[in-house]
């Protein structure tokens, strides 16, 4: 029950809607009392032979009315009682999302992307049951259970009525102890369907690598274990459910037999008609639905209850970088300073940065360098803060980065990151992704700047390309492309390419660095690449080596110390050389 308590917030909210549909379920409940009653006068009737023809259809017209009644009253429960409950999805999905949103990258790195969606769906919809059902059985349940025992106490016998429900504590006694054991088991149900999920949803997105490594009968063994399991945990969750059904049945049959037993006595020493034991046991009939509904209500709160807490579980982890109270509203412009002493990744001990300190001046250009590992993809992170447990600051205009509102420091940015991503979507709107209102024009010399315009061009339907999931139908040059025309689209004051040049060829490579330069005058590029053309021009170059900065200033100078920077690119050219056939 504890879950209606968490859910109180909602069902304050959506009062109005929750008590016109427990009212029309008030008045279904006292409807539903008149046909027994009219069966048993009826009944009487024709025993003492007083029915005529008039009395009967009198008695039908009730029953008909009392039915269209209840046809509609039941039309109208169900609108307001299950309309309300989707509502309680809508916002709970809202929340979920808009969480999944603000929470940083190492989250991301710790949590499953199939638990997620779990979450997001399986999890919400139990909830939302809860909200619907749970409420309806729950109401439905007592109001009915409770009209029906008073009508057949008030109105045949008290005495009869209190033998036929002798059963009764025991179903209270069983549905305490089902609803401890469903709790339990469908925990583990829930649990076995995320991992069912995340399985599910990887495989799909790395099917292609599970087919060209040849391990399809693998990857459906792995699947069906995990199947097998979501069966199992949910065979538990049945195997205590049916017992629920059964004992009910079994109870109300000896409350039948009770009621049959004990009733005929009592028709024979005169205390009820014979017409009050036929509408008695009619009574008894109209018990079963509300107590099979009890224990569905156990059910369904049990699952809503299990899928509650793992939401606000979820819902309860820090945001871990958020804004501070008088945080900058303005993008962040000007020199970048960094300063970091030192950096870990969170949950892992190893120093990936050490002793980082470099000014890179308005408008310049600056190339990082260095081995595979070597920290180039983590430095950008930090500059971006996707992380921030670093020792150190990192200025921008003058101002750390953390001063200003994460949505402005990150308006700063143009960004591309090393493993870039297109969505299901047009080449046009994954290219305007960050300004859905860019002209056509801005676009296209987005494009051409990225020099990708000509290879849109040349697909049938140009920018308005539909790119499959991840961009499956184009090659990684033109997604690689197509992702860099999307942040010079921006126009940022600082545009990130984190080896974006790595999937075209030299000269294409020559082309881009060329037009940024001409289009992107007064704004900073930072550039990070494992073929050194790509940054010989910048004005800074910092070469990493295991974190920490091993050589850094301009081509020329590099060029004459010893180094790794001297040893690469005399090999780069070397390689460059007996490419062309030199
Ligand atoms: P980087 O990802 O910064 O290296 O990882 P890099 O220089 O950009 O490498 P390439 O050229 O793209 O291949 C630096 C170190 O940080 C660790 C990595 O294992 C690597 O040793 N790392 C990276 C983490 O521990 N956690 C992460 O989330 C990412
Ligand atoms: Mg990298």
């Amino acid at each position: 029950m504890k879950v209606f308590r968490d859910l109180a917030w909602f069902f304050k909210q959506e009062k109005k809607a929750y008590l016109s549909g427990i009212f029309m379920l008030f008045l279904v409940a006292i409807l539903q009392l008149l046909p027994p009653r009219v069966i048993g006068i009826v009944a009487d009737e024709i025993g003492a032979r007083t029915l005529t023809l008039g009395k009967l259809g009198l008695w039908i017209a009730v029953l008909i009315v009392a039915g269209l009644l209840m046809y509609v009253f039941r039309y109208y429960w169900r609108i307001y009682i299950f309309g309300a409950s989707v509502k309680l999805a809508r916002i709970l999905r809202t929340r979920l999302y808009e969480h999944f949103t603000k929470m940083s990258s190492h989250f991301y790195q710790r949590k499953r992307i199939g638990d997620l969606m779990a979450h997001a769906t399986n999890d919400i919809q139990a909830i939302q049951q809860t909200a619907g059902s749970g409420v309806l059985t729950l109401v439905d349940s007592l109001l009915t259970g409770g009209f029906v025992i008073i009508a057949m106490a008030t109105t045949i016998s008290w005495k009869l009525t209190l033998i036929a429900l002798l059963p009764m504590p025991i179903i209270a006694l069983l549905t305490n102890w089902y609803g401890t054991k469903l709790h339990a088991r469908f925990k583990k149900a829930q649990e076995a369907f995320s991992f069912l999920n995340d399985k599910t949803q990887e495989s799909i997105s790395g099917i292609k690598v599970i087919k060209t490594f040849g391990q399809e009968k693998e990857d459906i063994n792995d699947f069906k274990k995990l199947s097998d399991e979501v069966v199992e945990k949910n065979i538990a969750v049945a195997k205590v459910d049916s017992l629920y059904d059964p004992t009910i049945s079994a109870c109300v049959g000896i409350s039948f037999f009770l009621s049959i037993g004990f009733g005929a006595k009592f028709v024979l020493d005169g205390s009820i008609t014979l017409g009050d034991l036929i509408a008695f046991n009619t009574y008894l009939g109209l018990l079963i639905w509300p107590m099979l509904a009890f224990g569905w209500f156990f059910n369904i709160v049990e699952r809503g209850s299990a899928s509650y807490d793992r939401v606000s579980r979820l819902l309860n982890e820090k945001i871990d970088i958020k804004d501070h109270e008088h945080a900058i509203i303005e993008s962040p412009k000007g020199n970048i300073e960094v300063n970091i002493a030192k950096f870990c990744y969170p949950d892992n001990e190893k120093t990936v940065l050490k002793n980082i300190k470099f000014t890179l001046g308005q408008g310049k250009t600056l190339g990082i360098v260095g081995k595979t590992g070597a920290g180039k993809t983590s430095l950008l992170k930090l500059l971006l803060r996707e992380f921030e447990g670093y020792e150190g600051e990192i200025r921008i205009g003058g101002k750390e980065i953390k001063e200003y509102r994460l949505n402005a420091l990150r308006k700063a940015f143009g960004y591309v990151p090393q493993e870039h991503f297109l969505f299901s979507a047009s080449i046009k709107e994954n290219i305007a992704f960050a300004k859905p209102d860019a002209s056509e024009e801005e676009i296209h010399l987005a494009a051409k700047i990225a020099a990708v315009h000509d290879d849109i061009l040349g697909f049938a339907e140009g920018y308005d390309t539909v790119v499959g999931e991840r961009g499956v139908s184009l090659s990684g040059g033109q997604k690689q492309r197509i992702s860099i025309a999307r942040a010079i689209l921006l126009n940022p004051e600082i545009l990130i390419l984190d080896d974006s040049l790595s999937a075209v060829d030299a000269k294409t490579e020559e082309t881009i660095l060329a037009s940024l330069k001409e289009n992107r005058q007064g704004k900073t590029t930072i550039i990070t690449a494992h073929r050194l053309s790509a940054i010989q021009h910048a004005d800074l170059i910092i070469v990493l080596d295991e974190g920490k900065i091993a050589q850094q200033g301009v081509h020329k100078t590099l060029m004459k110390e010893d180094g790794w920077y001297k040893d690469m690119y005399l090999h780069q050219q070397l390689e460059a050389l007996v490419e062309h056939g030199g």
